[in-house]
C-alpha cells in the first residue's frame, strides 16, 4: 500500500497567518497583567458605532430630504384639456362609442394634467345590446355615461399601465365583489372598480385610482379633461406637481396590455 509523503514545513521565524505576534517574545514580563475594565471598554465601543452609525444616519437623512423637498414645478388648478384620438384629431363621443366598448383589448392612454400622469380612457359600455357592461356609471360621459377615465398608476407602489390595465369580461377567472371586470395591478394583484370610481376590490392597495372628470361638449361632439378628484396620483405630493402641464391638448396612445391574473389568495 502506497503512501503519500508527509510535508513538514520548515521551522519559520513568523508568526502563521490569524495568529498573533507576540512582540515581546523573550522579553521578561515587567510587570503582572492589567486587569481589563470591561464596562469601560464596552462603553468606548458603543460610543464608536454610534459615531459610525450617526454619520451614516445623517447621510441617509440628507440623501432622503432632497425627495422631501416639494417639487419646484406644477400647476396652480386643473386645466381644461382636449382629448386627442390617436391620430391627432379632436376625440369625439361618436368616435370612442364606435371604436371602443366594454370588450376593447388595447391600453387607451392620455397624459393629464401633468406630463408624467398618465390615465386610461375606458369605455364600459356593452359591445352589444343587452350584453355585459355597464352604464350610467360614477362621472360617465357620452350617450350612455359609460365613458370614464382613471389614473394609470397603480395606488400600491405605482405600477404604470399596461403592468395596470382594464381586464375585459372573461380575462380571468376570478369576479372580486362579483365584478366581471375591472382593473387590475399584475405587480400584486390590486383591483379596481372602474363601475364605481376606481374604489378598491382586492389590496394591497387601499385607496382608488384618481378618477380623471371628463366633459362631453355636444356643440361639436369632443371630449375634455377638466379636473380630477380622489387621492393623489401615485408618487406625486399632489396630482399637480411633480412635473410639467400637458398644455392645451393631450393626444391618445396605446399600448398592448399585460394579462395575469395575480389575485391574493
Ligand atoms: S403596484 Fe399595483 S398591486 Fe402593487
Amino acid at each position: 500500500m502506497a503512501f503519500c509523503p508527509r510535508f513538514v514545513a520548515p521551522a519559520s521565524p513568523y508568526p502563521r497567518l490569524g495568529q498573533i505576534r507576540n512582540a515581546a517574545v523573550g522579553a521578561a514580563p515587567s510587570e503582572p497583567p492589567k486587569e481589563v475594565d470591561e464596562t469601560k471598554r464596552n462603553v468606548l465601543k458603543l460610543l464608536a458605532v454610534a459615531g459610525i452609525v450617526g454619520a451614516a444616519g445623517g447621510g441617509l437623512a440628507a440623501g432622503a430630504l432632497q425627495y422631501a423637498q416639494p417639487p419646484s414645478i406644477g400647476l396652480a388648478s386643473f386645466p381644461t384639456v382636449q382629448l386627442l384620438d390617436l391620430d391627432g384629431s379632436p376625440l369625439t363621443v361618436t368616435n370612442v362609442e364606435k371604436e371602443y366598448n366594454v370588450m376593447t383589448n388595447e391600453v387607451l392612454l392620455f397624459n393629464y394634467p401633468l406630463g408624467n400622469e398618465p390615465n386610461f380612457l375606458i369605455n364600459l359600455a356593452p359591445a352589444t345590446p343587452g350584453g355585459i357592461g355597464a352604464t350610467n356609471v360614477k362621472n360617465g360621459i357620452g350617450h350612455q355615461n359609460s365613458i370614464v377615465a382613471f389614473s394609470a398608476i397603480c395606488q400600491h407602489l405605482g405600477c404604470p399601465a399596461p403592468a395596470i390595465n382594464f381586464f375585459p369580461p372573461g380575462t380571468c377567472p376570478q369576479t372580486p365583489g362579483g365584478k366581471k371586470f375591472y382593473i387590475h395591478c399584475t405587480c400584486h394583484g390590486s383591483t379596481y372598480d372602474p363601475t364605481n370610481g376606481a374604489a378598491n376590490l382586492t389590496g394591497p392597495a387601499v385607496l382608488p385610482l384618481p378618477q380623471v372628470i371628463l366633459q362631453w361638449d355636444t356643440s361639436d361632439d369632443t371630449i375634455y379633461a377638466v379636473s380630477e378628484v380622489g387621492p393623489p396620483v401615485n408618487g406625486h405630493l399632489s396630482t399637480l406637481t411633480g412635473d410639467y402641464g400637458v398644455g392645451n391638448s393631450s393626444q391618445l396612445s396605446q399600448q398592448s396590455p399585460v394579462r395575469l391574473c395575480n389575485f391574493p389568495s
